[in-house]
């Protein structure tokens, strides 16, 4: 087994290689083309339906590692511009270390204001850290980077993941900024993912806002499921196991292709499938059980930890699936709510606490499988 092989080949979490990937051909297609034709994009879904693993996959692409230099910036952790001058100047530091000293030496020597210190660790690798209180001035910070990126001498890509997360920070005048020094960027392209369709909606198709109409967006649907099926049974056979198309078919259907929840049930399959054995459909219900199990206690902390209001609200949430109107008298009386009011608080600290994710059809519970215990449960 070589660095780049997969203990199991159903990854749960990053990107490994085109081997463990399941197509996305067109919507890969449709990314690098827009990237050659000089477009921003917007890449937009439900939670783990995969976007950020397109975005590796794309950058996995011949043409992309050939034409341009990629960076991958995941901001979900960042609470101000502070943080995201930070984090963005790290990742870029990641990513040279592999291209060799002088490119990163070179970004380095462009950041001067943000004060970037150098050391090398046991094996000579060199390690960069920032000062937290460093950034002094934000706005020559962000102007350094830009310049840096934009005198590259392949053109780069940056992706920023999780980028409604810009909309959390204190400063106000963020998407503006960023919109200002993008517009100053024709050689540089961007791609801006999220998950919250309606916070993303609202930063790329309203008039008002500073990103209006500046990308092509991309909607990511889940992977067809004939897809699916040929994928996971050539895996499985690959490894000399066999799995019957109406198994796949059967998770496809209990998480509506959703890939991460796929994934997580065929990674414990694919485990319990001895060689030479035959995986069948009677296992899918098992393996649900047991990943619903193993986190038990984590439910029932999570459970413990809320407001009683909201631990009510999130129950009736999970018992209806999909809920148009968590707020409607209907659904209030239904499941014994106190009122209209108190409904609202609730279901916006559930939101806030990602418990509970709004799409276009409603509110429902963040995880499908702690949506399963809570109707097992209550
Ligand atoms: N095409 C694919 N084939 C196989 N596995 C995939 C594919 N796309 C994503 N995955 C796997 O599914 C899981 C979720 O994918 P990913 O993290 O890319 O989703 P996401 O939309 O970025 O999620 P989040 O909303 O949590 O940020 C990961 O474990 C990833 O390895
Ligand atoms: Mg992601």
């Amino acid at each position: 087994m070589n660095m780049t092989d997969a203990s199991n080949p159903f990854l749960i979490s990053g990107y490994i290689s085109p081997k463990y990937f399941c197509d996305r051909e067109d919507e890969t297609k449709k990314l690098v083309k827009n990237i050659d034709n000089g477009n921003n994009v917007t890449l937009i879904s439900t939670r783990r339906m995969g976007k950020s693993g397109l975005i590796k996959h794309c950058f996995e692409q011949r043409s992309i590692k050939k034409n341009y230099t990629t960076f991958f910036v995941d901001i979900y952790a960042t609470k101000s511009f502070n943080d995201f001058l930070l984090l963005m100047s790290k990742s870029i530091c990641e990513e040279l270390k592999s291209s060799g000293r002088k490119m990163l030496d070179g970004f380095l020597l462009s950041i001067k204001s943000m004060r970037p210190e150098i050391s090398l660790d046991a094996v000579g690798k060199p390690s960069i850290s920032f000062n937290m209180g460093n950034v002094t001035n934000p706005d020559t910070s962000l102007d350094e980077i830009f310049k840096f990126l934009n005198s590259s001498a392949k053109p780069c890509i940056v992706a920023i993941d999780e980028f409604q997360q810009i909309t959390n920070y204190p400063q106000t005048n963020m998407e503006a900024l960023l919109r200002t020094y993008i517009q100053k960027s024709p050689l540089t392209r961007f791609i801006f993912s999220g998950s919250s369709r309606h916070i993303m909606g609202e930063m790329f198709n309203s008039a008002k806002r500073p990103f209006f109409a500046s990308t092509s967006t991309i909607y990511l649907d889940a992977i067809p499921k004939q897809k699916y099926i040929e994928f996971v049974q050539n895996i499985f056979e690959e490894n000399r196991k066999k799995i019957t198309a109406d198994t796949v078919e059967k998770i496809y259907d209990l998480f509506e292709g959703i890939t991460w929840y796929m994934q997580k049930v065929l990674n414990l399959l694919y485990s319990e499938t001895a060689k030479g054995k035959v995986c069948r459909h009677e296992t899918v219900d098992f393996a649900v059980r047991e990943i619903v199990a193993s986190n038990r206690y984590v439910y029932s902390e999570n459970m413990f930890r809320l407001p009683d209001k909201q631990g009510k609200m999130l129950i009736a949430i999970a018992k209806d699936g999909n809920v148009v109107s968590p707020t409607s008298s209907d659904f209030i009386r239904k499941h014994a709510l106190v009122s209209a009011s108190s409904a609202q608080s609730a279901l916006y600290g559930l939101l806030e606490k990602e418990f509970v994710t709004r799409d276009e059809r409603g509110y429902r519970t963040y995880d499908m499988f702690f949506e399963r215990w809570l109707k097992d449960t209550f």
